[in-house]
């Protein structure tokens, strides 16, 4: 099977963080969040992977590169950017007049996808979707299913949360019936325009996954998927980081190689220090993940944060839950960074910051 990934958004929730990297190439325990997609695709059977692009189209291209995992890696670059409905149309032409996959790339789940596939074989079904249940539907597209899974209707982020709670979980299989249903031009949104028509057909059906999911489009998100597979894998420290004997280690933590812990740091728990970090003496870091080669200064402390790459943060700089500093950022010694503050990519932040503000 072929599938479509999809990897054109602007990852705009993610600013300023994805102003210098697409959201695929995020890393999640210091991998791109799109090895993981590409390497379930390949242990599910799929043998060609068709990436829609648009935004830092190159950078993606350059990264992924034409074969990983043993999958064909082929790309359908878009001029404009033409919604996921435009998007998976205009990869088309790779895919040809067979059943496919297609899934959003931002995902980050444990699903079955073989079990996908046959549920869907064993249906009669133009598309078949997996669902997930959340306590919000509202930045989700929500499917109403009926005992027998079929989808009775679809509904793109409702304002009203009671519609339901199965979320669509970005995975679909779809048959060629399906570019029936959308429009044969211009920008649309599959979940808008396919899917509740589908539905209203009863053409659509649902597959509810269970089991780890979630969508990486915030940055408490990002934050989250990380440790939920820390959770799941387990502490890593590798033999090529340099971890002071006197620097206190709480698990779950996971830190690459070239990374240095000076004595007195306290590490974790949920600390992702990904490779040529180094980290101050007596710096904390909890709750966060730490970019390649950022620079934490001698008793920084930082908690519920994200540090991009070569960003420098000086020496007793406090840093609160929620803030982003971008790649190449630099903070002050002794600068404070109230929740919610984020830096923007090269920006230098001299004073503490005290309402929850961009720098830009
Ligand atoms: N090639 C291309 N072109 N890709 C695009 C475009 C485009 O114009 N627009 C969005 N994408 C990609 C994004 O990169 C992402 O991987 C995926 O399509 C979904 O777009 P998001 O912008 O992240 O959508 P969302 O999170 O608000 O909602 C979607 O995902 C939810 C689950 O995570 C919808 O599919 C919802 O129905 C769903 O519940
Ligand atoms: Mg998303």
């Amino acid at each position: 099977m072929k599938a479509v990934l999809l990897a054109g958004g602007f990852g705009t929730r993610l600013r300023p963080l994805s102003c210098t990297r697409p959201k695929l190439l995020f890393p999640l325990l210091g991998r791109p969040l799109v090895d993981f997609q590409l390497e379930r695709l390949a242990q599910s059977g799929v043998d060609e992977v068709v990436i829609a692009v648009h935004h830092m189209a190159e950078i993606l291209m350059a990264e992924i590169g034409d074969e990983r995992y043993g999958i064909r890696i082929r790309y359908s670059i878009e001029q404009e950017p033409l919604g996921t409905g435009g998007a998976i149309r205009w990869a088309r032409r790779y895919i040809g007049d067979e059943e496919f996959l297609a899934m959003n790339g931002d995902v980050v789940s444990d699903l079955d996808l073989r079990s996908l596939i046959d549920f869907h074989k064993s249906h009669d079904a133009a598309a078949t979707i997996a669902l997930y249940e959340v306590e919000d539907p509202r930045r989700f597209g929500v499917a109403v299913l009926e005992d027998d899974n079929r989808i009775r209707c679809f509904v793109e982020k409702p304002r009203d949360p009671s519609v339901g709670r199965a979320v669509n979980a970005g995975v679909y299989i779809l048959t060629p019936d399906v570019f029936r249903y959308l429009p044969e031009q211009g920008a649309c949104a599959i979940e808008r325009t396919a899917f509740p028509k589908l539905a209203e057909e009863g053409k659509l059906y649902g597959f509810v996954h269970k089991g780890l999911w979630l969508d990486v489009g915030l940055p408490p998100d990002y934050l989250r998927a990380n440790f939920a597979l820390l959770d799941r894998q387990g502490s890593f420290i590798s033999e090529e980081a340099r971890v002071s004997e006197r620097a206190t280690v709480n698990p779950p933590v996971y830190i690459r190689r070239g990374a240095v812990i000076e004595e007195d740091a306290h590490i974790g728990p949920y600390a992702i220090i990904d490779q040529g970090v180094w980290v101050g003496r007596g710096a904390r870091i909890e709750e966060c993940v730490v970019f390649p080669f950022a620079h934490i200064g001698h008793h920084a402390s930082l908690r519920g944060a994200i540090v991009g790459e070569h960003a420098r943060i000086g020496r007793w700089v406090k840093v609160e839950t929620n803030c982003i500093i971008s790649d190449f950022a630099k903070i002050g010694d002794n600068a404070t960074l109230i929740s919610g503050v984020r830096v923007c990519p090269y920006k230098e932040v001299r004073e503490s910051i005290f309402e929850p503000r961009i720098v830009t």
